[in-house]
C-alpha cells in the first residue's frame, strides 16, 4: 500500500465506524428499509466523497467532526445512486462491492424504497446544526448537494444520458459531445461537490474555490474514465463488480468511443492538470494532489 492508500484506509475506517452514530433500527416490520439501508452503507467501498469533504475542510482547518455530516450525507446520496444503478432496470448488476446487490440481498421493491429512503436521510442530516451552526451556510450545502445530484444537469441527468446515450450516438461528434456529459454528470458532479463543499466549510476565499472546482472537475471526469478502464481490464474479484457490462450494454464510454490507450492518455492529462491546479495551497495539498494521482492508478 503506498501513503495515500493507507491515509484513505484509515479515514475509512474512521468514518465507517460513525455510520452505526447515524442509524438507529425502528421496532415494527418497516425495520426492513432501515435494515437494507444499513446494508448497503456498511458493505465495503472507497469512501473517496466523504474524503474529499473531510481533506479539503482539513486545508483550511476545519477538523472531521466539523465535516462529518456532509460526508456523511453525500456517502449516503452516493450510495443511494449506486443501489439503484444496480437494478433490473438499469444495470442488473448482483454485485457491488464485493457482496450482493441490495436488490439481491433483499428484494427488487426495497431495493427501491432503501434508495429513497438514503436520499431523503442524506437531506435530513445536512439540515442538522451539527453539518455547520450556520444554518445560511447550511442552506447552502443543500442547494449545492440537489443540484450537483439533481435532474437538471446532475447525477440523476447524468444517469439518464448513460441509459439512452446509445440510441442518439450513431454519429460520432454526437458520441464525442454526450459522452463529456455524461462522465462529467453522472459521476463528476458529486466528486466536484465533495470538494466544494468542503470549501464552503472552510470559508474559502474566491481564488481558492476557484482552483478547488477546476481540480474537482478533472478528477470527476478522470474517475470515471478510469472507472470505465476498469470495467474493461479489471479484476473482478479486486473490483468488487461483475466486468465488462459496459460493451455487452452498449455503454457510450471514453473506452468505447477513444479506446483503452487515448482514454488513458486523456485521463492521465486531466490528472497533471489537477494537480497544476492545486498550486497555490503549496504543501497542504499534497494529499489531494496525490488521491488524483491514485484516481487513475486504482486497482479497485
Ligand atoms: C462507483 O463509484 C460508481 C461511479 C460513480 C463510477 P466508486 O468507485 O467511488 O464506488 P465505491 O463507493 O468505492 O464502491
Ligand atoms: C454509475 O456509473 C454512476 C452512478 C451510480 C451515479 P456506472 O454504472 O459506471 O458505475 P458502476 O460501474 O456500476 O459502479
Ligand atoms: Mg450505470
Ligand atoms: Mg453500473
Ligand atoms: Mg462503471
Amino acid at each position: 500500500m503506498n501513503k495515500i492508500e493507507e491515509i484513505l484506509k484509515e479515514f475509512s475506517n474512521r468514518f465507517n465506524q460513525e455510520v452505526n452514530n447515524f442509524f438507529y433500527f425502528p421496532e415494527g416490520y418497516e425495520r426492513r428499509v432501515v435494515d437494507a439501508m444499513y446494508y448497503s452503507m456498511t458493505r465495503g467501498g472507497k469512501k473517496l466523497r466523504p474524503f474529499l469533504v473531510c481533506e479539503t475542510a482539513r486545508m483550511f482547518g476545519v477538523n472531521f467532526t466539523q465535516s462529518l455530516n456532509v460526508a456523511m450525507a453525500l456517502e449516503m446520496l452516493h450510495t443511494y445512486s449506486l443501489i439503484h444503478d444496480d437494478l433490473p432496470a438499469m444495470d442488473n448488476d448482483d454485485i457491488r462491492r464485493g457482496f450482493p446487490t441490495c436488490h439481491k440481498k433483499f428484494d427488487e421493491a426495497t431495493a427501491i424504497i432503501a434508495g429513497d429512503g438514503l436520499l431523503t436521510y442524506a437531506f435530513e442530516i445536512m439540515s442538522y446544526p451539527q453539518t455547520s451552526p450556520d444554518a445560511g451556510i447550511r442552506c447552502k450545502l443543500i442547494e449545492m448537494l440537489a443540484r450537483a445530484a439533481g435532474a437538471f444537469d446532475g447525477m440523476v441527468a447524468g444517469q439518464m444520458l448513460d441509459l439512452i446515450a446509445s440510441t442518439y450516438a450513431a454519429k460520432r461528434e454526437n458520441a464525442e459531445t454526450i459522452i463529456k456529459h455524461i462522465e462529467e454528470m453522472k459521476t463528476g458532479r458529486l466528486l466536484r461537490y465533495a470538494v466544494e463543499a468542503g470549501a464552503v466549510l472552510g470559508n474559502a476565499n474566491a481564488e481558492q474555490m476557484a482552483a478547488l472546482i477546476n481540480y474537482s472537475r478533472k478528477i470527476g471526469i478522470a474517475f470515471q474514465i478510469a472507472d470505465d478502464i476498469l470495467d474493461e481490464t479489471g479484476d473482478e474479484n479486486i473490483v468488487g463488480k461483475t466486468l465488462r457490462k459496459d460493451l455487452e450494454q452498449n455503454k457510450i464510454t471514453f473506452v468505447s468511443l477513444y479506446g483503452l490507450d487515448m482514454a488513458r492518455k486523456i485521463a492521465r492529462e486531466l490528472i497533471a492538470g489537477a494537480e497544476e491546479d492545486l498550486h497555490i495551497f503549496g504543501e497542504k495539498a499534497d494529499n489531494l494532489k496525490a488521491l488524483a494521482r491514485y484516481i487513475i492508478e486504482r486497482n479497485h
